[in-house]
This record gives C-alpha cells, structure tokens and sequence, in this order.
C-alpha cells in the first residue's frame, strides 16, 4: 500500500522535473538546433577570411554566423550583435590557452579550444541581452572575461 504511494509520488517529481527543464528552456526564448565542431590552428586565425576579422555575417535568407575569438582575457568580436528570430550558429575558437564560451541560464555552453572550432547554432526569440563568460579557468584574468550578446 505504502510502496504504491512511494512509486507515485517519486513519478510525479520526475515528471516535475521534466516539466521544469522544458520550460526552463522554452522560457527564454532560445532554440538549441545543432552542435558540431571543426578545426583551425591557432597562428592560422589572422590569415583566416572569417576569424581574421571576428564578425556576425549573414549566410542565409534567416542564417546568420557569428565568428567569435576568445582569447586571454577578451572575446572578439563585442558586443555580438545578432537579430531576434533568425537561425544564429556560433563558431568559437581560441587564440591561446583553453577558454569557455558561456550564456548562464541557457544551454549556450562551449569550450573555446585552440586549434579547435567549437559550432552551436540557436535562435533567440526576443530582442535583449544576455551576460557572456568563460567558464575555463585561463589565468589571472579569468574572472574578468566576459562579453556580451546584443539580440536586436
Ligand atoms: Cu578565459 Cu577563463
């Protein structure tokens, strides 16, 4: 009889807890659509068309792509300005030592590794602007390396 009430209340925590991670995401607006990874030497990154020159281009009627360099204690380019309701993929990368490339409070969580391209693509929903960090120890700067995302 108890053991009954014990399976029934452990299920409705779980389905609270599903409840509570899909909401979590859906409330603020943005959309994990892919993650991938590719891979660029470091040296290579000023001769580089797009990492030359850390830049938001558009690639598509609603594609964009944002080139962001970390790099002790900086993120390039920033602000990152991106349009609202718009497929936005992120390619990340490191100039030097291993940074992270973090929005808290959403699933835009990569590491900025040198010699590596990290690709995230998402959709923001709504204008406004969300706090950047890295979330890598990198040095004595580390707490002080952060950015931000300008969704217009
Ligand atoms: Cu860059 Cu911590």
């Amino acid at each position: 009889q108890y053991e009954k009430l014990w399976i029934v209340g452990a299920m409705i925590l779980i389905v609270g807890f599903i409840v509570t991670i899909t909401y979590g995401s859906v409330g603020l607006g943005i959309t994990m659509i892919g993650d991938e990874e590719e891979t660029i030497a470091p040296d290579e990154l000023n001769d580089d068309e797009q990492f030359g020159e850390p830049r938001v281009e558009q690639v598509g009627e609603n594609e964009y792509a944002a080139y962001v360099v970390a790099q002790t204690f900086i993120f390039q380019p920033d602000p990152i300005e991106i349009p609202a309701n718009n497929e936005i993929t992120f390619h990340v990368t490191s100039r030097d030592v291993i940074h992270g490339f973090y929005v808290p409070g959403t699933n835009i969580n990569a590491m900025a590794i040198p010699g590596q391209v990290a690709e995230l693509t998402v959709e923001f929903d709504e204008p406004g602007e969300h706090g950047l960090i890295c979330h890598e120890y990198c040095g004595s700067g580390h707490h002080t390396m952060e950015g931000l995302i300008v969704v217009q």
